[in-house]
């Protein structure tokens, strides 16, 4: 008997086979299957109703007649599953506790999700750019999300089968340089002397480098011609602009060592300064951008905010008056280079929500000019979000109003975490007590920010991402390592196979069993809407289901085959448990 990983997957591809075969149904016919409603049955067919609508049918009997075909092809067995017409012409598909549980015994591992869930993106070519932050300012707060929600949706993306390219396009060409080298210049600073705090310095130079500009504005010109040198090749300030890159990055390794973050290629904005020639050509060759003021500019009337008839007309401005690049010019070359270099099929950037404007604006561009120039043109994706907020509701902040520094954040994750462990087990010792900490800590602080809807503000509070009840990081860490405790007791190893298991039958146990093949779809939504808080909701769900069914059935019965088939949905519970963690960047304990 084989099962399905992805009945709503299986049954849709089945059903638009068999309507290819029966009357009444033509090609453009999509059976429409979705997760229903628990009340009708586990999967529910939609299609067919709008279909006789738009062909002036009966909607019941052509469920019917599909449901006729369905049976009679073999591929629906009623003992597996059961097909019944509703409503005004749904199908319903009722999966029975056969299918079930031979679910649970043919997918147990890790590596079983995997390859079930890699045909969601079946080897699409997906670039994600993340996290992209800017060169020579330290990792502050606001750096939290990117490498959160970009590590989180890069490993599902993974997971769910995609080719997948991690590119962190750093902003490592900004005008912000101009002023970093006249005051490094001025004040005769050596920069491989500053050791490991260069960033914390570089930064301090910078804001100093601001301030004397508005002081003394006469040097805003120095500023600019050192810029000016540095994108004319000029050796000196190249060597300056080449250390500021080098510090920036290995302060950002080490965080990227914290945090879980991976990147494949950083292809910063820098590496694009002599590509952008080639958009400006293009763009003005097919008629997409003009001059306005000396800039070159794309308009694209048809976006109300953007439109010139608007009263403050927002052109994307791809070349300033000076003749300089941008941040619009260099990601329109971005684009190009991943779709001609890197074969991108899919692009997904990840910046905050004040970005939108330029996403769409780009998107739009890019979509013009590709098709005027037949470029294959990529799927483009812009994964956004809210502000992390205080408990005042106003971006969170130091108490004198300074932005958090992310190493400080992180170390204070640690710590309060490690004083929750102590106070819950002060007999480990302490190195198993800091280990705990660590994931715990840093655990909390990623569940905190991926669990709520990303595109939402949401209240950073430490009490609550460190608590052990509701959906946190905490909880969900302790219940793995709770089901862990169970086999040690048993002396049983959780990732072995279990032999001899009678079929569940409990209320509490098929509960269970249905929640944990609800991974799928929660994988499945996830990745399709890049939202991970889909997938925190569905591991917080199993949990409860499985505190249900711990409450409801014992687990150590004396009746062996009874007793083997719980052991079997603890270890399973434990797997998807452990595997969703690890997607979100999650690192699962041994015990705690
Ligand atoms: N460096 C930019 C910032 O810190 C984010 C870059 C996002 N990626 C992109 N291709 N524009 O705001």
């Amino acid at each position: 008997m084989k099962v399905w990983f992805n009945p709503s997957k299986a049954i849709e591809s089945e059903l638009t086979a068999i309507a290819a075969q029966t009357e009444g149904f033509g090609p453009d016919f999509v059976p429409g299957v979705r997760p229903a409603d628990p009340k009708f049955g586990d999967y529910q067919a939609n299609g067919v109703l709008g279909y006789a609508k738009r062909n002036q049918a009966n909607p019941r009997e052509l469920a019917q007649r599909l449901i006729d075909a369905a049976i009679a092809s073999g591929r629906f067995a009623p003992d597996l599953v059961t097909l019944s017409i509703a409503g005004p012409g749904f199908i319903n598909f009722k999966l029975s506790n056969a299918f079930i549980w031979q679910w649970q015994l043919d997918f147990s591992k890790t590596e079983d999700y995997r390859s079930g869930a890699k045909e969601l993106k079946n080897g699409r070519k997906v670039v994600i750019d993340y996290p992209s932050a800017n060169t020579a300012k330290q990792a502050h707060i606001g750096h939290l999300r990117p490498m959160v929600i970009g590590q989180a949706i890069a490993r599902l993306l993974d997971f769910c089968g995609a080719d997948l390219t991690r590119d962190n396009h750093i902003g490592d060409w900004g005008t912000n340089f101009g002023t970093l080298i006249m005051k490094i210049k001025r004040d005769g600073i050596d920069l491989s002397q500053l050791g490991d705090d260069a960033l914390v310095t570089l930064d301090q130079l910078y804001k100093d480098g601001s301030a004397l500009e508005t002081e003394q504005p006469e040097l805003r010109d120095i500023s600019r011609n050192e810029l000016v040198l540095l994108q004319n090749g000029d050796s000196d300030n190249t060597a300056i602009w080449e250390q500021i890159v080098e510090i920036s990055k290995v302060a950002f390794d080490k965080l990227f060592v914290q945090m879980g973050v991976e990147v494949d290629i950083t292809l910063g904005e820098s590496f694009y300064r002599d590509k952008v020639e080639r958009i400006y050509q293009e763009l003005t060759e097919i008629g997409l951008a003009e001059e306005s003021d000396g800039a070159l500019v794309v308009w694209h009337d048809e976006v109300k905010k953007f439109a010139r008839d608007n009263e403050r007309p927002y052109p994307f401005n791809i070349r300033k008056s000076d003749g300089a690049s941008n941040y619009a010019s260099t990601d329109l070359a971005t684009v190009l280079y991943r779709v001609e270099e890197l074969k991108a099929e899919e692009i997904v950037y990840l910046t905050d929500a004040r970005q939108q404007d330029h996403f769409q604006q780009l998107f739009l561009t890019t979509e013009k000019w590709f098709k005027s120039k037949r470029y294959p043109l990529p799927e483009m994706n812009h994964v956004f979000w809210g502000t992390i907020l205080g408990s005042d509701k106003k971006p969170f902040k130091t108490k004198s109003g300074e932005s958090i520094k992310l190493q400080e954040l992180l170390d204070e994750a640690r710590s309060r975490a490690f004083d929750v462990v102590t106070e819950k087990n002060p007999e480990l010792d302490e190195t198993e007590r800091r280990n705990i900490a660590e994931s715990i800590g840093i655990g909390a602080i990623k569940y905190a920010d991926l669990s709520s809807n990303r595109t939402q503000d949401y209240i950073f509070s430490w009490d609550r991402l460190l608590s052990f009840d509701g959906n946190t990081a905490p909880y969900l860490l302790y219940a793995v390592a709770r089901i862990n405790s169970i086999f040690r007791k048993v002396g049983v190893d959780p990732e072995a196979t279990i032999e001899g298991a009678s079929p569940i039958e409990t209320e509490a146990e098929q509960v269970l069993a249905r929640k944990l093949m609800g991974f799928v779809t929660a994988l499945e939504l996830t990745v399709n809407d890049l939202r991970p808080h889909f997938l925190c909701t569905y591991l917080y769900e199993l949990t409860s289901a499985y505190s249900s069914f711990y409450n409801a059935d014992k687990v150590m019965v004396d009746d062996a085959p009874v007793k083997a088939r719980r052991l079997i949905l603890c270890a399973r519970t434990r797997t998807v448990l452990k595997t969703g963690l690890e997607l979100l960047g999650i690192q699962p304990l041994e015990r705690m």
